[in-house]
């Protein structure tokens, strides 16, 4: 709810609140973010910090919003033009006292969640600068001492969760590789010190971009907090041409009473949908590049016998595509490995009861294909630079609109002609040598492809990869079903993975496959069934080479199979509690999974598992064994641990007796 009181707005969720105020001088405040308060209350507090800081008079923290305008003044002043209040959404109308730009502050409230973005129209005839241009910053009352929690990383290791005290000075969080990142991923959640998964105040904070970004976390000497972050990375300047209009991406805010579990319920509220996703096939570890249709379908034989529902041919399709070296760009079916196009793999794969889905990387191109031959111009670079290959490849500038089409030209091709019901959509390498204008209207054109392709084909899937998972952020779910969460298939390693990306991203995105043992990228051995409950927890998908599986493992493989499809609504609509790093907990209507995995016994880990969000009062059923337990007894002495070796695991299902 909005409530608009004079030139105070209050802003409030079922356990939030939010207040910002303007000054005498018309400079916008944050005087709450925490708990609701009433509007009397409100009208109580201090004034608090600047809602989007700017430069100019005594101000010497992090500007929000950096601009130039043509005879070389910075900053701005506030001049206050009116509110638009249309239910939950908010519009505060600014303006410079002096200079023609026109500042928006953008306020919505989705359940739990306020979403926050600013928008810059240039009124004036002359260009504007911006070096900075932020969308919202954020600041929770002071406290005595701040603890940063954040995920880092790299690739096959991305999501790794962080919790640090934060020192008296800025922390800069960012990503100068032109998408979201392995290294850091932007989201941050912030508390006093004393914030437990279900106790305690969580301020966190969510920008929806997926290229380069910054978040910029200033702790001062007092107690005072704030951050400010938006697209765009250091260095980087854009211009508002006369008349021009700027719209930053959503930065959005989740205030929790209980704790970093209670933050991640909420973000996983606003970023989930009800829809259950498909258990995939993907024959890319199985197969690499070396793909023919014979083998691609007796894989797919294989996966249809244990459940699959789609069936991925991963990289390796495509024209001249033997390698790394090659075919990047040419979206058609290489002539020599598939002499008869993709149709029949397709049409078997359909006979067979599964989607047929295919990876592509539309944003990149290899010196050695077609259209980089045909299409010179259209390869991103600048003049008088190297052209610096990553994975033998270079970018094609989707900042370019006829660049954008095309691509968009050839996806919708290749979904139409084949059916396509589910597509991989990577991105194997970061931007370099892209001029100021380039970064941000790529991003934009990856967007409005994608929205394009998925409303012309309203059933096509899309999972959303860079090397894993290095484009994972809430812009990218808006327009993607899923993520694959990392190149790194190791069960044991991808547990840390998982408890990183599951703190802001609920399950059902988390692209996980059970693939084979010994490991490809780790050469650990681990049994089928811990894979398995890893796996199980997001949206379980099969990446091993099938034909190399024992019958006893193929048998042992459907009934896992069976298991995850009679548990998925649970997993993928259920709430999440962490039980620790390796036991999860889905609760959903009346029913309750719990997956303990121990990775190794050189981890104590031996306490029982104590599940959360029981009623006491209630007797619980193991639909396993039949047996019957209290809600207090489970809450109190919990789940016993699995057995006391390497790799073990159990899935405990509940059904609340009534
Ligand atoms: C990236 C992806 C992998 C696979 C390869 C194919 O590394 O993350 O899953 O698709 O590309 O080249």
């Amino acid at each position: 709810m909005i409530v608009s009181a004079g030139r105070l707005w209050l802003l409030t969720t079922a356990s939030s609140g939010y207040v910002v105020r303007l000054d005498a001088d018309d400079t916008p405040r944050c005087a709450h973010w925490g708990p609701p308060l009433t509007l009397d209350q409100a009208r109580d507090l201090p004034p608090g910090a600047e809602e989007l800081p700017v430069e100019g008079g005594e101000r010497f923290g992090v500007p929000a919003l950096q601009l130039r305008y043509a005879d070389g003044v910075r900053g701005a002043e506030w001049r206050f033009l009116g509110e638009e209040l249309d239910g939950e959404r908010l519009v505060l109308r600014l303006a410079d006292r002096h200079y023609p730009l026109e500042i928006g502050l953008h306020y919505r409230l989705r359940g739990e969640v306020l979403e926050r973005h600013t928008t810059l129209v240039n009124h004036g005839d002359t260009p504007i600068t911006l070096l900075r241009c932020d969308s919202a910053a954020w600041s929770p009352p002071g406290r005595e001492a701040w603890r940063l929690t954040h995920v880092s990383g790299e690739w096959g290791g991305e999501f790794r969760l962080r919790r640090t005290p934060l020192p008296v000075a800025e922390t800069v969080l960012t990503s100068r590789r032109g998408h979201s990142g392995h290294e850091v991923n932007p989201w941050l959640m912030l508390d006093a010190g004393e914030a437990t998964e279900a106790h305690g105040e969580v301020w966190s904070t969510a920008l929806a971009w997926s290229g380069s970004w910054r978040m910029t976390v200033r702790r001062e000497h007092g107690g005072g907090l704030t951050w400010s972050g938006g697209h765009g990375h250091d260095g980087l300047t854009w211009r508002l041409e006369p008349g021009g209009r700027a719209e930053t991406p959503v930065f959005a805010g989740v205030y929790s009473p209980d704790g970093f579990g209670g933050a991640s319920h909420r973000w996983h509220d606003y970023l989930r949908d009800d829809r259950l996703r498909p258990v995939v096939y993907n024959s890319w570890e199985a197969t690499g590049f070396a793909i023919s249709p014979g083998q691609q379908l007796a894989l797919a034989e294989r996966a249809a016998a244990l459940g699959a529902e789609v069936f991925v041919v991963d990289d390796g399709w495509f024209a001249g595509r033997s390698s790394d070296r090659a075919g990047l760009g040419d979206w058609h079916a290489d002539p020599g490995r598939f002499p008869d196009g993709l149709e029949p793999l397709a049409d078997a794969v359909r006979a067979l009861g599964m989607g047929f889905g295919l990876w592509v990387e539309p944003e990149s191109v290899n010196p050695d294909s077609e259209l980089a031959r045909t299409r010179p111009e259209w390869i991103l670079g600048q003049p008088h630079r190297r052209a610096t290959q990553v994975r033998n490849q270079l970018l094609l500038d989707f900042s370019r609109d006829e660049v954008a089409e095309w691509a968009l030209g050839r996806l919708d091709h290749l979904v139409g002609r084949y059916g396509v019901a589910f597509l991989k959509w990577d991105m194997n390498r970061p931007v370099t040598e892209a001029g100021d204008d380039v970064w941000i209207p790529y991003i934009r054109n990856v967007y409005a492809v994608l929205d394009r392709l998925r409303a012309a084909h309203p059933g096509l899937l899309v999972e959303g990869c860079a090397s894993g998972g290095g484009r994972a952020d809430p812009g990218m779910l808006a327009r993607t079903d899923q993520i694959w969460t990392s190149d790194n298939t190791d069960a044991a390693q991808r547990l840390a993975i998982q408890h990183g990306y599951g703190h802001l991203y609920p399950a059902a995105t988390m692209g996980a496959w059970v693939t084979d043992s010994p490991n490809a990228q780790t050469a650990r051995i681990t049994p089928l069934a811990f894979r398995f409950h890893v796996a199980m927890a997001g949206a379980l998908g099969l990446g091993g080479d099938l034909l190399r599986w024992s019958e006893q493992e193929l048998a042992e493989a459907a009934g896992l199979v069976a298991r995850y499809k009679e548990i998925r609504p649970v997993i993928h609509r259920g709430r999440l509690d962490r039980l620790g790093e390796h036991a999860v907990q889905y609760s959903h209507e009346d029913r309750v999974v719990v997956l303990i995995r121990r990775p190794s016994t050189l981890l104590p880990a031996t306490a029982p598992v104590r599940p959360r969000g029981l009623e006491p009062g209630a007797a619980y059923r193991d639909e396993d064994t039949g047996a019957v337990h209290h809600g207090a007894v489970l809450l109190s002495h919990g789940l016993p641990q699995p057995l006391p070796f390497d790799a073990t695991s159990t899935l405990t299902r509940l059904r609340r007796l009534r």
